[in-house]
């Protein structure tokens, strides 16, 4: 693959109960990707493991695959676990497989993402997860024109760097989209 020009035959599509299996290995690859800043060890199997099922039977939990040329590439879990008062969406996991990385391909996923569910976004990452905070604040910047806050939650049930920004609604045909800021998402404590 050239890595100067970026995929342009991507999919990001919800992952199938018969992609379960698919999902739950290469959350495998993700969670030894991040064994050095998520302090976790494998089980007696060899496997970090990971609860997926909940993903096909409550509704606000929305598992997702990245495909290029037909061929996995990614996933992301999306659900409604915010962790700060105001928010619709919080991006769970997101995964981008090393032979598809510097493509440009996390972006543009990312966006199209934010795109299938208008509202307000939560993103996290954990503190010493520094190429993440960089990709994320390079991706939101953009996608919002550099109207997202950021913050540092540093006690509670989920600590790390979160960032909070609006997807717009789908507009209407012909109208140019609107990117809406959220000023006072992040003022209010949790
Ligand atoms: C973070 C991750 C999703 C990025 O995916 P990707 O497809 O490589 O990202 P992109 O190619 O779309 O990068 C877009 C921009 O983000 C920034 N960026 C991406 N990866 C970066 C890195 N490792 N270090 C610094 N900046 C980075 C750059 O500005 C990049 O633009 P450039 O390549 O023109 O410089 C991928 O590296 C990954 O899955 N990492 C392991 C799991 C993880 O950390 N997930 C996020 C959990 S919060």
């Amino acid at each position: 693959m050239n890595k100067s020009t970026p995929p342009v035959d991507f999919e990001v599509r919800p992952a199938a109960p018969s992609e379960r299996r698919a999902l739950f290995n290469m959350l495998e690859l993700y969670q030894h990707d991040l064994s050095d800043v998520w302090d976790q060890d494998v089980d007696e199997q060899g496997q970090f493991g990971y609860e997926l099922d909940s993903y096909w039977s409550a509704p606000a939990r929305k598992p997702y695959v990245i495909l290029v040329n037909s061929k996995y590439a990614g996933f992301a879990l999306v659900n409604d676990e915010v962790k700060v008062p105001g928010g619709q969406h919080w991006l769970e996991q997101y995964f981008i497989m090393k032979k598809y990385r510097r493509l440009g391909l996390g972006r543009a996923a990312a966006v199209r993402l934010f795109d299938l569910f208008p509202g307000r976004w939560q993103l996290g990452q954990f503190a010493l997860n520094y190429p993440a905070q960089a990709f994320w604040r390079a991706t939101i910047s953009a996608y919002t024109r550099g109207n997202y806050h950021e913050t540092e939650l540093t006690s509670g049930s989920w600590v790390g760097i979160l960032q909070a920004f609006e997807s717009p609604a789908p507009a209407a045909p012909g109208a140019g989209a609107a990117r809406q800021a959220v000023p006072t998402l992040l003022d209010e404590p949790a």
